[in-house]
């Protein structure tokens, strides 16, 4: 007889509940993935939702939620996309991954293509943060700085997976970075007893977080699990803000896409991938567009911090920067159902960038040179 065996389970071991505990897998039947066993390695999504009851106190908001997506294995949602991006290329066969990033993707990239055994390639503007680009180097990944920017490190990223026969993982581009997003959808949904909130905020840098909640919660309509959607309310950063302006129908300073200007590096995209989409998500649901200030963002950080015990980088925290305008302006009543996507955390890497594995680069031939090497 095993000492197991003769003991009293107790009640959790009894229990016929499903656990506490789960991941982006739970909902695959939804998602474009064959049958088969999930290969991809690290645990996805399941992130928890927290009632944070000193920030409900504080802001008078009895029913205010946050989605804490930080709890993902490299600390943000862009883990979701990886995972199913690359769970598709390993059915596939295929050895290597690029993406372009403002560096959140790009570190969930290196590292999911490290957990995978794939290559990853990844173009980042000149001015992506050194502690991002020491986790990239640290899991291995090849990373070219493309000096003319964002926008061209997405092009040479997509030129290099048509030429090279590479995963292309570049958000918006590819849509199985929306299908992996959209179970944040789902989850809430699950997580507020089947049902959908009145309200959600989330940041918006190239559209697809905010697009992939409106593609999920349609689901739920569309298969009868929900009446009706939350209203969607996208927040960017003042000093880069083009769709809060197309919103408004306003137009665009250049003082408002000056990505370099603003804290929140993860969501300053001067030209969003698929920022129509976004806009026929928040005006198809009956939200809006806001943009915070770099000193909102950085209370935004604080509160997360002080009241809910959450770390939040400032693209991060964005949704709660953006709740206070959207309160104001009357958007949001503080008695609704309403839930913040906390997309992102601060990370550090405990040491410098590998020189020999970053490149500056403007061509493929210079991109093709540099992956021979290794
Ligand atoms: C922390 C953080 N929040 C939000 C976003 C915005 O996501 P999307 O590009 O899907 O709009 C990003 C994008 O990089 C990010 O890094």
């Amino acid at each position: 007889m095993t000492a197991l065996s003769g003991m009293d389970h107790g009640s959790v071991l009894r229990t016929a509940d499903p656990p506490a505990s789960f991941t982006m897998w739970r909902y695959r039947e939804l998602l474009p993935v064959p049958d088969g066993p999930i290969r991809y390695p690290l645990p996805i999504g399941g992130t928890p939702l927290l009632p944070a009851p000193a920030l409900r106190q504080a802001w008078g908001m009895p029913h205010l939620w946050l989605k804490d997506e930080t709890r993902n294995p490299t600390a943000s949602n862009k883990d979701r996309a990886t995972a199913l991006v690359i769970e598709d290329g390993l059915r596939r066969g295929i050895g290597t991954i690029t993406t372009a990033s403002t560096g959140n993707a790009a570190v969930a990239t290196a590292f999911g293509a490290a957990a995978a055994g794939m290559r990853a390639a990844i173009f980042v503007s000149t001015g992506c943060r050194p502690e991002k680009l020491a986790l990239m180097t640290q899991a291995g990944a090849r990373v070219f700085r493309v000096p003319a920017g964002y926008a061209a490190a997405v092009d040479l990223s997509r030129a290099a997976a048509r030429t090279f026969g590479w995963l292309d993982r570049n958000t918006g581009a590819n849509p199985l970075t929306l299908e992996a997003k959209k179970t944040v959808a789902f989850e809430v949904w699950e997580q507020l007893g089947r049902r959908v909130p009145d309200v959600l905020l989330a940041p918006v840098g190239d559209g697809p977080t905010l697009v992939a909640l409106d593609m999920g919660f349609a689901e739920l309509e569309r298969r009868g699990l929900a009446t009706r959607r939350p209203r969607l309310i996208g927040v960017q950063a003042r000093h880069c803000q083009p769709l809060v302006r197309a919103w408004l129908g306003e137009p665009v300073g250049a003082a408002e896409l000056d990505p370099g200007a603003t804290i929140a590096d993860g969501i300053a995209v001067v030209r969003p991938a698929i920022g129509d989409a976004v806009l026929e998500a928040v005006r198809r649901g009956g939200g809006a567009m806001v943009a915070v200030t770099d000193e909102a963002l950085r209370d935004a950080v604080s509160t997360l911090a002080a009241t809910a015990g959450v770390g939040a980088e400032p693209a991060g925290a964005a949704a709660l920067a953006g709740l206070a305008t959207a309160v104001e302006h009357g958007l949001v009543d503080p008695q609704e159902t309403a839930v913040l996507l906390v997309t992102g955390r601060e990370v550090t890497a405990g040491g410098p960038a590998d020189p020999g594995r970053v490149a500056v680069v403007e061509t493929l031939d210079e991109v093709e040179r540099a992956m021979a090497g290794g």
